[in-house]
């Protein structure tokens, strides 16, 4: 039977695997196609959210002012869907690369919480979490797993209403967090993008950040984005095909 071309130390994968085992800072960064395999539906693309839903109905704050059921409708269900799925083979990998690599930062989009039930523990949650509440009174965050919510939802400390501790359209990002992602982008030596089109700001920006202090970039999408030009390797498949691939081609890596 004929080798699998994944294993032949000549291929892009093997020579990635080759690299990342001799790097000693490494960053990912990820988004909603990372989730796919597990079921939960990305935002744009075939069968994407935006796709049926405006984002400015469901993912502002003038909508939650607006309408804070409807939003809190659309972030029940979400949850709910959420709640039945598992990390798939990619969110595993990428768990199984904080121990290979003796500096690694995972970088998120995605508010599910799959990476950090896969295992992963160095996790930046750059939007938020689907999981936590916050009081637009008294501003306390709090998980709250509880599926579905009473809708609508208020605060235990100060009977106010609570909101989705997630980043909508039009917010900031958490300075803390942003500064800390900066940092591990500033010295990482390879940053992998996985399952991200690449297109909402300050995320997409950031494998350029890191290809500007040096880093070499990968790429892993079925699709081309507007980061493909500038990656080091582009692995056109399935996160949940590809990462899994990689790490076994690291683990044949010898140290
Ligand atoms: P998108 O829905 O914009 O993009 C998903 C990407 O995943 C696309 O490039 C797909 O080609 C790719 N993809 C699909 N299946 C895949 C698979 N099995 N393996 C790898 N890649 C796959 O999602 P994001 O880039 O995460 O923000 O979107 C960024 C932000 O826009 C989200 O965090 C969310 C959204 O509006 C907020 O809600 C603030």
């Amino acid at each position: 039977m004929a080798e699998s071309p994944i294993y032949n130390p000549s291929t892009p994968l093997a020579d990635l695997a080759q690299s990342l085992r001799q790097a000693q800072r490494v960053v990912a960064l990820t988004g909603a196609g990372v989730s796919a395999e597990s079921g939960v539906p990305t935002f744009r693309g075939p069968g994407g959210l935006w796709r049926n839903h405006r984002p400015e109905d469901l993912a502002t704050p003038q909508a939650f002012k607006r309408d804070p059921r409807l939003v809190w409708e659309w972030y029940d269900w979400r949850r709910g869907l959420i709640a039945k799925v598992s990390p798939n083979p990619g969110h595993r990998a990428l768990a199984d690369l904080e121990h290979l690599v003796p500096e690694f930062t995972l970088i998120t989009q995605n508010v599910d919480g799959l990476h950090r039930l896969a295992g992963s523990r160095n996790v930046l949650e750059i939007h938020g979490s689907i999981w936590e509440v916050r009081c637009t009174g008294c501003g306390r965050v709090a998980e709250d797993r509880r599926v579905p919510l009473p809708l609508m939802p208020y605060c235990e400390a100060c009977g106010a209403l609570l909101r989705p501790n997630v980043v909508w359209f039009g917010e900031a990002l958490d300075p803390a967090r942003l500064q800390t992602a900066h940092e591990a982008l500033r010295l990482a030596e390879i940053m992998l993008v996985a399952g991200t089109s690449g297109v909402v700001q300050p995320a997409a920006s950031f494998a350029l950040w890191a290809k500007e202090s040096g880093a070499r970039l990968v790429e892993i999408n079925p699709d081309p984005t507007p980061l493909t030009p500038y990656c080091d390797w582009v692995f056109q498949g399935k996160s949940g095909e590809v990462l899994p691939a990689l790490l076994a081609a690291m683990k044949t890596v010898p140290v």
